[in-house]
């Protein structure tokens, strides 16, 4: 059994499909993130971009996990970038659960060219020990899949790297 556990928050699928991608590949849990909040349209834009802004704490729905989240080795956690910070519902399971975490690696969406590894240390404050790798992909970018391959190969290695893409 694998003890890596991959967690993310999607409002519109691309977070999602990376990191199934990711859990496929390494052949562990998957788990989705949900806050009950309605984020669709453009008022769901807009609050999200402002949640984020403002550092909130939207509370996330209860989740199952196989195991309690302090025996897996490793959580990679996804989240897109918004406002150029974190999700608002990732930085909600961030601020319940990082204490618990014993070692945490990123995986961060993101729709421009602008890499936004600031968003790693804004993460960072939440969870015991420094993230062990991490990642930020442009979903739609040329080189999207070999950083994604990339961060495969140093979570394999021990979780050692960070990388970016497009
Ligand atoms: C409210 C909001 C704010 C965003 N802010 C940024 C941003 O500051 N920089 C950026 O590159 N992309 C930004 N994006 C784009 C998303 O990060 C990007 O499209 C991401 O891959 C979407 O992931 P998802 O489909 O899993 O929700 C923003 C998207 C939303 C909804």
């Amino acid at each position: 059994m694998s003890y890596t556990l991959c967690v993310y928050y999607s409002r519109t699928g691309s977070t999602e499909k990376l990191m199934r991608e990711i859990s496929q590949e390494l052949g562990c849990e998957l788990v989705r993130l949900e806050d009950g909040v309605d984020r669709s349209g453009l008022k769901g834009w807009l609050r999200s971009g402002m949640q984020a802004m403002a550092r909130k704490l939207p509370p996330v729905k209860p989740f199952r996990t196989v195991l309690p989240l302090s025996a897996y080795e490793l959580v990679i956690i996804g989240t897109p970038v918004w406002a150029g910070r974190c999700s608002a519902p990732v930085r909600s399971f961030l601020r319940e659960h990082g204490e618990e975490l014993r070692r945490v690696a990123y995986v961060i969406t993101r729709g421009s060219d602008v890499r936004y590894e600031e968003v790693y240390d804004q993460m960072d404050l939440y969870v015991r020990t420094p993230h062990v790798g991490a990642v930020t992909i442009r979903p739609d970018s040329v080189g999207a899949d070999f950083w994604r391959d990339s961060f495969l190969a140093s979570i394999r290695d021990g979780g050692k790297g960070s990388g970016h893409a497009g």
